[in-house]
């Protein structure tokens, strides 16, 4: 799929039900009411010069080459129109050539040409440059001014950028990276500077572009129609020979790329146009952060030792494969059946997880196969097939353009959802209100032209509270929507939750003692969400990683359906997912508990398909999930893992209590890119293979199922998913595929919802909304439309408990945790790239007033302590926390963040409490006792990696 060229049209498209007819160069054409002219011409095959105008971007009208001859009405329209702000009307004759348009196209590109630098020859961008195209477009053959005359030449670059630089001397004043940064991205951070002549491009208050408040997400650097804005990749590689389309392997938004290549070799990455949960924007990690991918810690070669205190030795892919294979064996001959078990991980593709879980099911010969989704939005699934009957958000991300009000709860996307953040910000610009649930002040309740109409700022851990006191307001204010609620959901339930909701205990007057939200807040938000329009919840981690996480997000659901506010365009109720595949993860049945497509392994129906389809016979009971496992792993009962791309170490809580578990096993398998945290505590490892090696899916939050497309041969020789079918055969389960592709047929046709997905249809449609089946052949864009997947809507009380989780005099703080734009998730990847520049340690947010309290300033080192652990971090003093909470991110492992979270979790699915954790914050100036202790291990891992023995083993198994 070669797509290095893409048609700009110049102007966004427009939709209209009106459409207008006209003669452009004597061909007639037609298009929807308020296309501009230079659009049309376009769409006709006709291009008019242009500079300043893209299609992503509002016409602008500044450099004056677009401009045509128009004839309307038998009359010559006065001057000489810029095709691209002068919108289409019926009947127009436009001339887009004519010899006296010629002359002033040439007479424009004259004065950008006599003050630009001619180094075409030596500059990153020849070949790929717009003012060069249009230079020839023109006709333009000499420029008649004096070069020495006043000009711009000898500027200063701005190379403070790790990514990209800004020559100022190519610079044409053509303000699309200004538009760029506020339409597309909503950062605001660039001006045009001084006036006239003076004028030229200002990160911030004429600062560099690392100083001011650009987030680096590229998109100034797309739109630049010349090498002013320049990634250094291309600068330092020249331009790409070849491109394919993929996906993102971040979050959860799953953007479309094109990666533009050189070979083998990724010259850059941009944002694909017709991506679909994108539409060519990006930000900082998929754009630019992909340099981990050939980072020099990347391990190219398995390696196995029999005892983590042993050094690595490097074998053939064949000896690793039956040395794990015959562990797995001998430990399953001397412990049992149950004692191995597998976790795959939200950063594999689909038929990687897939793959994973059936090796579990079908070799292992149990069902102890989990996901990391359990330690993030395992509480969303339940909630959400509970009430709704399925378990995934219901809209497309486009949808919120037609949201009236836009409500986030727990959730930052500014930081974790950069994209959609955007998107949101756009739709809140042209008018839409904001409601705003989160214990912090977010990007997302102030930042450059967006204001929150309401911000809850409850105490971590008062999230039911809150959610079951909007409802009251509801209710109490008789604001539901008694005609939906009667068609669609069931009216038992419906009576039994209103008399729940309305008692007094669940008023927003007695909850606001518990939450710290005054009542008239969330009556004022309560009234906003059930009578502004179309209303549409999006929530994230700061919902499901509670001991109520479920229990709020059947509270969500409530909400949006006694509002009817699910079911069309602009509603709904959309879970945010961390990682790319968290969504797919969960499709691929890689819950204990449940075959692909959410189908419980008890349902003796389902499991025969999957008996046949595999040839096995399968366990119907449950196996265990993944604190399960630690807990049987300690009991002695749980002896052998194999981890495919999770780094269950850093990233579950209480590492102390994990790595006490991995340290009672006889063998853990990690499949990675890195020497990540658990493969430090590894027996075999298996090279991983990143995004760009393999091929597959992803499934985003959206349920869209988009193509990862192999670009590169995989370093290490295999993919990941041939790593997994390898080690199938070693244990004497053969897996013949010979391309992901049969994997997803197999999925398809094992799987309801993707009974219609096939790589063909994937290729055509470029990305699908699950269900795709007999009944919506090109997919769900919207779901519960006219009615809900499980028939009639559900509502379920959601009475609130306050977490064990208590402040005391000793613990007498609230730590809760969260992500940061430049890194992600445990850092693996981000922490390997330039990234880091942003952030290059994990701090801990506090306020003021706590601060001074303990004698706390801003970049003190203070120890954190709760009832599971101790870790040391820097301070940042501030007011985006409230008094009492405190904040962390989790990307750094030296960190040990995880160190203090506990093992309370949500009561339905397990999934972590990680946003409440009780602490004592002081000043300290040495690191904690686990982070020495880290310091040494981590020390010594990295020794025995290199092949030398370690001179004190600090561990004996
Ligand atoms: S990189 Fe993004 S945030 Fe930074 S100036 Fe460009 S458009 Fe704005
Ligand atoms: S930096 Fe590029 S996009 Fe911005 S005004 Fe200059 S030429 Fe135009
Ligand atoms: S990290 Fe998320 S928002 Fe950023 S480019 Fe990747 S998928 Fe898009
Ligand atoms: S492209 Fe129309 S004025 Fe610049």
């Amino acid at each position: 799929m070669n797509q290095l060229n893409e048609t700009d049209y110049g102007t966004p498209a427009r939709v209209s039900e009106k459409m207008v007819s006209l003669e452009i160069d004597g061909v007639q054409v037609t298009v929807p009411a308020g296309t501009s002219v230079m659009r049309a011409s376009v769409e006709a095959g006709i291009n008019v010069p242009k500079l300043c105008a893209t299609d992503s971007l509002e016409p602008f009208g500044s450099c004056r080459l677009c401009l045509v001859e128009i004839e309307k009405d038998g009359r010559k329209m006065k001057g000489y129109p810029a095709s691209c702000t002068t919108p289409c009307e019926p009947g127009m004759k436009v001339q887009t050539q004519t010899p006296k348009l010629a002359e002033i196209r040439r007479g424009v590109m004259e004065l950008y040409i006599s003050d630009h630098p001619l180094d075409c020859l030596t500059c990153p961008t020849n070949g790929n440059c717009e003012l060069q195209d249009m230079a020839g477009a023109v006709g333009l053959r000499e420029v008649r001014y004096d070069p020495a005359g006043e000009n711009h030449l000898e500027m200063k670059k701005d190379e403070s950028n790790p990514y990209f630089t800004y020559d100022p001397s190519k610079c044409i004043v053509c303000n699309r990276c200004v538009r760029a940064c506020e339409e597309t991205q909503g950062t605001f951070a660039l001006t045009i500077n001084g006036r006239g002549f003076e004028s030229r491009v200002s990160a911030g208050q004429m600062e560099s572009f690392m100083e001011s408040e650009c987030v680096s997400c590229g998109a100034c650097v797309q739109a630049c129609p010349t090498a002013t804005l320049t990634e250094k990749t291309v600068i330092m590689l020249g331009q790409a020979e070849h491109s394919a389309v993929t996906t993102c392997a971040y979050c959860g938004v799953g953007c479309a790329f094109k990666a533009e290549m050189k070979g083998n070799e990724v010259v850059r990455m941009v944002p694909y146009k017709d991506g679909k949960a994108n539409q060519g924007h990006s930000c900082v990690k998929g754009r630019f952060a992909w340099g981990y991918a050939t980072h020099k810690d990347r391990i190219l070669n398995p390696m196995i030792r029999k005892s983590i205190s042993d050094p690595w030795r490097e074998v053939s892919w064949e000896e690793a494969l039956s040395y794990a294979a015959s562990e797995f064996r001998r430990i399953q001959a001397k412990h049992g059946k149950d004692s191995i078990g597998g976790i795959t991980s939200s950063r594999c593709t689909n038929e990687e997880t897939y793959l994973v879980q059936k090796l579990v099911r079908a070799a292992f010969g149990n069902n102890n196969v989990d996901t990391c989704a359990r330690v993030c939005h395992s509480p969303t699934g339940y909630g959400l097939k509970q009430t709704l009957g399925e378990s995934a958000g219901t809209q497309t991300f486009e949808s919120v353009m037609h949201s009236d009000v836009i409500l986030i709860m727990g959730a930052n996307p500014a930081s974790g959802h950069p994209v959609f953040a955007s998107q949101i910000k756009r739709r809140v610009r042209q008018g839409a209100k904001l409601i705003v649930i989160d214990p912090r002040t977010t990007e997302m309740v102030k930042s450059p032209h967006v204001q929150a109409d309401y911000h809850l700022k409850l105490r971590p851990g008062t999230n039911t509270a809150i959610i079951t006191a909007l409802a009251h307001a509801i209710l109490s204010e008789g604001l539901q929507d008694e005609r939906y609620i009667d068609e669609r959901c069931d009216l038992q339930s419906y009576r039994d939750w209103k008399e729940f909701v309305l008692r007094d205990d669940n008023s927003p007057e007695a909850m606001a003692a518990i939450t710290g939200v005054p009542a008239e807040t969330v009556r004022g938000a309560a009234r906003l969400y059930a009578t502004g329009g179309n209303a549409a919840i999006y929530y994230g981690l700061g919902v499901t990683e509670h001991a109520q996480g479920s229990t709020t997000v059947i509270g969500i659901a409530n909400l949006a359906m006694c509002t009817g506010n699910v079911g069309r365009e602009g509603v709904g109720v959309n879970p945010l997912r961390g990682q790319n595949n968290v969504q797919g993860s969960c499709d691929m049945g890689s819950f204990p508990h449940e075959l692909p497509g959410y189908r419980h392994i008890s349902d003796s129906t389902v499991r025969s398909q999957f008996e046949q389809a595999w040839g096995v016979t399968l366990n119907p009971e449950p196996g265990l999930r993944i604190p399960n496992m630690f807990d049987a792993a300690l009991d002695g009962s749980f002896k052998g893992l194999y981890c495919e791309g999770e780094d269950i170490v850093q990233s579950d809580p209480n590492t102390q209590h994990v790595a006490a578990a991995l340290q009672a096993m006889e063998c853990i398998v990690v499949q990675d890119l890195f020497l990540n945290e658990t493969a430090k505590y590894a027996h075999v490892f298996l090279p991983g293979s990143s995004f760009l090696e393999k091929d597959g899916t992803f499934t985003n939050a959206e349920r869209r199922i988009s193509r990862v497309r192999k670009v590169m041969p995989a370093k290490a020789g295999k993919s990941d998913w041939e790593v997994t079918v390898a080690l199938a055969e070693a244990l004497g389960y053969p897996m013949p595929y010979n391309h992901p592709s049969e994997i997803m047929d197999e999925i398809a046709a094992l799987t309801p919802s993707f009974h219609g997905v096939s790589y063909d249809k994937l290729e055509k449609l470029g990305s699908i909304q699950w269900p795709c089946n007999e009944h919506a052949p090109e997919g769900t864009p919207i779901m519960h439309v006219g009615s809900f997947i499980r028939g009639k809507g559900k509502f379920i009380n959601t009475q609130y408990f306050a977490t064990d989780e208590k402040v005391t005099q000793r613990y007498p703080l609230i730590l809760t945790t969260g992500r940061i734009l430049s890194q992600y998730n445990v850092g693996a990847q981000t922490r390997r790239t330039e990234n880091s520049q942003w952030h290059s340690e994990d701090r801990l947010e506090i306020h003021p007033h706590d601060a001074e309290d303990r004698g706390i300033r801003e970049g003190d080192w203070v120890g954190v302590e709760s009832r599971a652990g101790q870790t040391v971090l820097r301070a940042t003093v501030t007011e985006n926390v409230q008094p009492g909470v405190v904040y962390t991110t989790f990307h750094f492992p030296e960190s040990g963040a995880n160190v203090i979270t506990t093992d309370n979790s949500d009561w339905a699915t397990n999934c972590p409490e990680y946003k409440v954790t009780a602490v004592q914050v002081l000043p300290v100036t040495q690191p904690s006792e686990w982070q020495q202790h880290y310091e040494r291990f981590n020390r010594e891992q990295l020794d025995l990696l290199k092949g030398e023995k370690a001179a004190e083993p600090l561990v004996t198994k």
